[in-house]
């Protein structure tokens, strides 16, 4: 009743196509969604961290040479938001199947309408950067939310470094700095979730050196939305 509901919405904004996230591989809502017609898309798994089960000695990650972390909260510092615009497109080069979603390209104007956004929501949004330091621009970040009415738990979100600056570590560096800074600032977070590309191999090696745990194998999954009106309506 409610896809029924909303699909002469979709249509009337000029939609073309829904899109599923997080369904249980062989579980009832894939098994829901497949009999409508939708299409598997792109696999994921979900991992997490549970802080008292993880050895802190995993994040005492050194910083390559030629780089500085930086990092905040919120709202970009104006002297890094062009190059944070910039990095943050690498997450283009991240796996993404059969899926037609696509990342934005992002611009300053996104960053900071996506910035309104969380204060609105009242999400806490922390940010570590890597910056290069021979030209000052940022080379690889990763972003991590804290929603208010979930305190205890954190939600790790995009990490990206741009392929130039691939293969130092960047990666596991900016997700260690992330977790012992969020862990200093935050002494109440008890876990961290991520959900990642289940072939995303680079990602996933990233997330196990961290203390990650897979705890559940999902689907993506789409139909356009003509093909579930003709079936529905
Ligand atoms: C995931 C990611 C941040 C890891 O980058 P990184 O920290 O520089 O990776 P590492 O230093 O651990 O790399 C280890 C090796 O894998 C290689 N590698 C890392 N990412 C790679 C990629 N996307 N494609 C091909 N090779 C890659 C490195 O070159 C290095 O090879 P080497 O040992 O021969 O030098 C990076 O791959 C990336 O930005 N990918 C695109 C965005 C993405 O997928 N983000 C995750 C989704 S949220």
């Amino acid at each position: 009743m409610l896809l029924r509901a909303v699909l002469p919405v979709l249509a009337a904004e000029g939609r073309t196509l829904v899109h599923g996230l997080g369904l249980r591989i062989g579980g009832d809502g894939e098994r829901w969604a497949a009999s409508l017609g939708f299409a598997r898309s792109h696999g994921w798994v979900r991992q997490q961290l549970v802080v008292a089960d993880a050895d802190p000695a995993l994040w005492d990650v050194p910083l390559p040479a030629g780089y500085r972390l930086e990092q905040w909260s919120d709202v970009t510092p104006e002297s890094l938001v062009a190059s944070y615009a910039r990095a943050k497109g690498a997450i283009h080069d991240a796996p993404s199947g059969d899926s037609s979603f696509r990342f934005p390209e992002w611009t300053v104007e996104r960053v900071r309408q996506a910035e309104a956004e969380c204060r609105e929501r009242g999400v806490e949004q922390r940010v570590v950067a890597a910056v290069h330091e021979a030209d000052g621009e940022v080379a690889g970040l990763t972003e991590l939310e804290v929603h208010p009415a979930n305190p205890g738990e954190a939600e790790q979100q995009q990490t990206a470094v741009l392929a130039e600056h691939r293969g130092h570590g960047l990666g596991l560096c900016l997700k260690s700095a992330m977790m012992l800074r969020l862990l200093s600032d935050r002494p109440a977070i008890v876990q961290v979730g991520t959900t990642t590309a289940a072939d995303n191999v680079h990602m996933q090696r990233v997330n196990g050196q961290l203390g990650y745990v897979t705890v559940r194998a999902m689907t993506e999954v789409e139909a356009e939305v003509a093909a579930l009106r003709r079936r529905l309506e």
